[in-house]
């Protein structure tokens, strides 16, 4: 467990073991590997299992890896081209419900797909595996380059990969390099009313 992470009260080591490093090994990862991410993702819980979360992805020994790195915000290209793969995730903004012929908004799109990668994340950090969040990237380009249709609107990127040394990274991001703590739990959780502690 990263020794900044002190917990509260006791929780399966998973919750506290994912964190969003940035030095990646740069080494290559096999769909199955990959695929099992997704497979968790898939299993999220959604509104009417409506299942409005897509991935689409580049792998960094593949043709398009260049074209999905360079969506990337300069910053975020400086440490996520080390990365073994990158995932685009798309959450689609309408639904036919069951029995029903014309598409609805659920209003919960945004919330089923950040379910959704919450599980990836966490499935990928049981296997050993990191993942890295990217809101930092041109999205009306990556619409474009990628043909993603309007009804559907693009959430973060992720990058996976395994952990690198954080010597590898570029200048001012080694220091970095740890990982987070969090608010304590008085200020995010409430009992009957809004009275959180600040
Ligand atoms: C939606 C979203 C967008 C993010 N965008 C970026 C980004 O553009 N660049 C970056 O370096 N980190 C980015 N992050 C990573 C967060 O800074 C990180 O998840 C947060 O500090 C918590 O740390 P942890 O993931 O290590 O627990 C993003 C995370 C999320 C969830």
């Amino acid at each position: 467990m990263p020794k900044s992470r002190v917990t509260e009260y006791k929780v399966n080591p998973l919750f506290v073991n994912r964190w969003s490093p940035r030095a990646f090994t740069g080494e290559a990862i096999d769909d199955a590997t990959l695929f099992q991410f997704f497979e968790a993702a898939r299993w999220a819980p959604s509104a009417y299992n409506s299942q409005p979360w897509r991935f689409i992805y580049a792998k960094n020994d593949s043709e398009q890896w260049d074209t999905f790195l360079g969506l990337l915000s300069e910053f975020n290209q400086s440490w996520a081209k080390t990365a073994s793969a990158l995932v685009i995730i798309l959450a689609k903004t309408t639904f036919i419900p069951p029995g029903k012929t014309d598409p609805i908004r659920t209003g919960s799109h945004i919330f089923d797909a950040g379910a959704a990668w919450g599980s990836l994340a966490l499935q990928a950090a049981h296997d050993g595996w990191f993942t890295h969040a990217i809101g930092g990237y041109d999205k009306t380009k990556a619409r474009e380059v990628l043909g993603i249709p309007e009804d559907y609107i693009l959430e973060a990127a992720v990058a996976i990969g395994k952990q690198g040394d954080k010597s590898s990274l570029p200048e001012g991001l080694c220091e970095r390099e740890v990982a987070s703590s969090r608010l304590p739990l008085s200020q995010l959780v409430a009992e009957n009313t809004f009275n959180f502690k600040t």
